[in-house]
C-alpha cells in the first residue's frame, strides 16, 4: 500500500509535523510504502488561471504547468492514502496547503 504524507506547515519540526510523522511511522508499523513531503520544499506555481484543466481536450486532474509539485501529484493519483496535515491561519489552511 503506497501512502503520501504531506506536511503543509512551515515549521518542519511544530505541531503538524510531529502528527504527520506520528501517523507517517504507524502506516510504516503496518507495512505501508510512505513518503513523506514537506511542501514547503517544494518549488511550486499555483494555480495560473489558465483554465485549460476545463478543457474537455485535457486530461482529467492534469495542470498544464509543470512545477516540482506536478511529479508529485502523479504519484498522489497512484498512492492508495494521502494525508495532508495543515495549520489553521487566521481561520484557513495554509498558502501552501491552498496552493
Ligand atoms: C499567523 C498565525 C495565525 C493563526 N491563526 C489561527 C486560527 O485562525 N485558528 C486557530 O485555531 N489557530 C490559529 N493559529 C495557530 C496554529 O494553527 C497552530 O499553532 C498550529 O498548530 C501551528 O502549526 P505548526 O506547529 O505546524 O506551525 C495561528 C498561528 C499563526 C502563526
Amino acid at each position: 500500500m503506497k501512502t503520501i504524507v504531506i506536511n503543509a506547515s512551515p515549521r518542519k519540526r511544530w505541531n503538524t509535523a510531529q502528527i504527520l510523522k506520528s501517523a507517517y511511522e504507524g502506516a510504516k508499523s503496518v507495512g505501508a510504502d510512505v513518503e513523506y513531503i514537506d511542501l514547503y520544499d517544494i518549488d511550486l506555481k499555483g494555480c495560473m488561471s489558465c483554465l485549460v484543466c476545463k478543457s474537455k481536450k485535457t486530461e482529467k486532474v492534469k495542470c498544464y504547468w509543470r512545477d516540482d509539485l506536478s511529479p508529485i501529484i502523479e504519484r498522489i493519483l497512484e498512492a492508495d492514502t494521502l494525508l495532508v496535515g495543515s495549520p489553521i491561519y487566521f481561520g484557513k489552511p495554509t498558502s501552501h496547503f491552498r496552493a
